[in-house]
Parts: C-alpha cells; sequence; structure tokens
C-alpha cells in the first residue's frame, strides 16, 4: 500500500502552523537594557556581571562563578585554573562542538578521545580506563543535549586515577545528576550562553566551582592575570581579558528569570515526544535513567536503525522539514575527523621543531570509534525551540516522523 504523499513530493505537509522564535524577549530585557545604558557603567565595575555570577551559582548550587566572553574561553579558563598544561593528556567525548577538543588544545594540551554510548550519547565511563596514560591529567565529560553524563562512574574513575574533571556543561544549563545540579560535580563546570542556547545573551560563558583556590586562578586568568582584590596594574599571572560585558549580563539575568518556567515547557515537551514516537519502527527514542534528575533539555536526540534507512539521515531530515518539522542532522562528523587537526598537526610547539603531529600520542585521523560514527550518521535532534512550542505541538512531530519514516521504509524516498 503506497503510504501518504511525502511534502517533499508535493504532498500536504504535516505542519503549517509557526514554531517558537527564539530567542525570546520582552520588557524585562528592554528595561535591564536600558538600566544598563544609563547606568554608564558598561564593563569593568558594573553590578550586573557580580549578580549574574551570583544568581547562576546560586541556582546550580556552585560556591563560585566566573562569566567570560563565551563557552569556549569558559573551557580554556577551566582547563588553566584547574593546571592542566602543554603535554597533558585531557580525555573527553568526540561526539561534541569542536570548542571541546580546541579548547584543549588552546591550552597546549592533548584531546584523548573515547567512545560514546549508544543510548546517551555521553562518552562512555567503561572505556576510560583504558584510555588513562602516565600524561593523563583531566576527564571532561560533555553533558551533551542537556543530558548529563554518567558523572558516578566517571568521578569514581577520575578519583582513582587521580584526575582532574571538568565539565563542559555548555549545554546543560539546570540539569541535575541525582538531585545535584551539573557544573560543579567535578572540579569545576563550564556554560555557554551563545544565541542558539536556552539562556542566551547572545554571546557568554561562565565557569562554575567549588574550589576557592581554582576560582581564584579562574579570576585571574579571565581579567588580565589580575588578582582578586588586586591593583589595576598588577598582573600576577598571564592572564588575558575574558570579561563578560554589562548588556550581555543585563539581557542574561532577564533570561534567567525565564528559565525555569521555559525548562518546564520544554521538559514537557520532551516527555510528550517520548510518547509520540516511542512506537515508531526503526526509531529509538532516548533511554529513560532515574539518576538524571533534571535534563537541560537543550536537544532532543532520536536514532535512526542503521540498517533500516539506507537512503541517509540528510534526505530524512530534509523530508521532515519539508513536513513543518524543524529537524536537525546534527553532528554528522566525529570531532576527530574534523579539518582543523590537519591545520593543527603542521603547527610548532614551543620554539624547537616539534610539531603537534610529533605530539598527539594517537594522530586524530586515525580514530574510529565505531558508536560515535555511528551516531553521526543516525542521531536526528529536535532543538529547545522547537520544545518551546509545548507538548501538544509534539504530536505533529510523532505524525511527521511517522509517515516520513513509513515512506522510507516503504522505498519512496
Ligand atoms: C558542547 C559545547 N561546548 C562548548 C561550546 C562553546 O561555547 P561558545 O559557542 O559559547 O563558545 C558549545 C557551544 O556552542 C557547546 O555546545
Amino acid at each position: 500500500m503506497a503510504s501518504e504523499r511525502l511534502a517533499i513530493r508535493g504532498g500536504q505537509p504535516v505542519r503549517t502552523d509557526p514554531w517558537p522564535r527564539w530567542p525570546i524577549w520582552g520588557p524585562e530585557e528592554e528595561r535591564a537594557l536600558l538600566e544598563a545604558l544609563h547606568s554608564g557603567v558598561w564593563g569593568v565595575g558594573g553590578e550586573r556581571v557580580p549578580e549574574l555570577e551570583r544568581r547562576f551559582a546560586e541556582l546550580h548550587r556552585a560556591r563560585y562563578a566566573v562569566a567570560c566572553c563565551n563557552g569556549t574561553v569558559a573551557l580554556q579558563i577551566a582547563l588553566v585554573a584547574a593546571g592542566i598544561e602543554a603535554g597533558d593528556e585531557v580525555i573527553t567525548s568526540p561526539y561534541t562542538f569542536m570548542a571541546t577538543a580546541l579548547a584543549i588544545l588552546a591550552v597546549g594540551a592533548v584531546p584523548v578521545f573515547v567512545d560514546v554510548e549508544r543510548e546517551t550519547h555521553n562518552l562512555d565511563p567503561a572505556l576510560i580506563d583504558a584510555a588513562v596514560t602516565p600524561r593523563t591529567r583531566a576527564i571532561m565529560p560533555v553533558h551533551i543535549g542537556g543530558r548529563p553524563a554518567d558523572m558516578d562512574r566517571i568521578l569514581e574513575a577520575a578519583r582513582r586515577r587521580g584526575l582532574v574533571v571538568i565539565e563542559d556543561a555548555a549545554q546543560g544549563w539546570l540539569a541535575a545528576w541525582r538531585g545535584t545540579p551539573v557544573g560543579a560535580l567535578g572540579d569545576a563546570g563550564t556554560f555557554s550562553f551563545q544565541s542558539s542556547k536556552n539562556l542566551s545573551g547572545g554571546e557568554g560563558g561562565l565557569v562554575l566551582t567549588n574550589d576557592e583556590a581554582l576560582y581564584q586562578r579562574a579570576w585571574s586568568y579571565h581579567n588580565c592575570g589580575r588578582l582578586p582584590g588586586g591593583a589595576w596594574y598588577d598582573h600576577a599571572t598571564a592572564g588575558l581579558n575574558y570579561r563578560l560585558g554589562e548588556f550581555q549580563a543585563a539581557v542574561l539575568l532577564a533570561g534567567l528569570a525565564r528559565l525555569p518556567e521555559q525548562q518546564e515547557r520544554r521538559r514537557a515537551a520532551m516527555d510528550a515526544l517520548d510518547d509520540a514516537l516511542r512506537a515508531i519502527d526503526g526509531l529509538s527514542t532516548p533511554r529513560a535513567d532515574d539518576r538524571i534528575t533534571a535534563h537541560a533539555c537543550h536537544i532532543y536526540m532520536v536514532r535512526l536503525e542503521p540498517e533500516a534507512f539506507p537512503q541517509g539521515k540528510q534526505k530524512i531530515v530534509d523530508a521532515l522539514q519539508a513536513e513543518g518539522i524543524p529537524a536537525h542532522p546534527g553532528y554528522t562528523t566525529p570531532l576527530y575527523r574534523q579539518g582543523f587537526w590537519r591545520w593543527f598537526s603542521e603547527r610548532k610547539v614551543g620554539t624547537g621543531d616539534l610539531r603537534w603531529k610529533d605530539v598527539f600520542p594517537r594522530p586524530p585521523e586515525d580514530y574510529d570509534l565505531p558508536v560515535t560514527e555511528e551516531l553521526c550518521r543516525t542521531t536526528i535532534w529536535l532543538k529547545q525551540d522547537l520544545l518551546l512550542a509545548g507538548p501538544e505541538a509534539m504530536a505533529d512531530v510523532g505524525r511527521a516522523f511517522g509517515k516520513v519514516l513509513g515512506a522510507a521504509r516503504a522505498g519512496e524516498l
């Protein structure tokens, strides 16, 4: 029996109603921006950045926060503050944004990739031990899509090996593992407020920690090497200027007030997606895990059964988009296959003739991690702005997936 005609083939789309726009703002942001403008203090000495640090730390039950200009440098600051240096190895995930690896390289350290778990898209703790060498100093789990990584096993492996843990929580605002918010579960954690994020200042980032000495080093590194309470032109460490400005802090504070309600809406949408998509042949929905007491709901990830859809995910994503569903192919290339490695490999390390390719314990292009490879081929993303449409709209997503995957299985795509 022929399936319903796909919109991409000229049929009726499942949905024509618009999706929520992102970012969302209102009189609160307008007022906050004008107040920042009229304060005449747009940067150093302003009250909004410290207020953001206080509120964000409080919400995540962390003792210290350092706000900074983006999530990439937040990682860099956390790595430096945690004492990671040239030649140190940092174990991390290859199913993530390039900044995770680039920040490690930026401090002269070397990312070592271990594969992820198929059901969670997060670093597989079972593979950590085999990746540890005498040069390993840190583990950097990524709470990808806002789903906390298995912090019990990651922290346990780190403790056993004497390693530092820095959480890349760029997508993890308000996510919690066994009731404790992510970010300060390890030694430090970092967040992004870039424009696509659930909490956006256009750009922006933040480091959380419970460790006072690490906080002081982070603060110094993000503020030109000054020391907290020190004189303006005293630069005790070799820091750079990674400070956040008052306008961004103003918008972020207004956004922070909206965040809990928006997260509830996204959470309800994710539950509705579980119901709408669970029964569709050839599709896997996220695995439930009682230890995840709050998901940050940045991305809802579904997996296509690799054998069921030989046409590949891009064709399916195109067909879903034609049905009015803003599905996204997500990461399609494991991080170790990105072009920047070739560029980096040829760069000199220090003053001698040594180049990065001589330092990598394993040439990045030699990695072939099966689960990451598979997920890059099979995972489709539904992002936070779609989730804001609430549970009712998720029925349209379910109908569109059913229609498109039905047609794909019938060889009509
Ligand atoms: C997992 C992850 N790490 C790091 C970053 C870097 O954050 P930013 O874009 O704010 O520099 C991002 C955001 O894009 C991210 O998604």
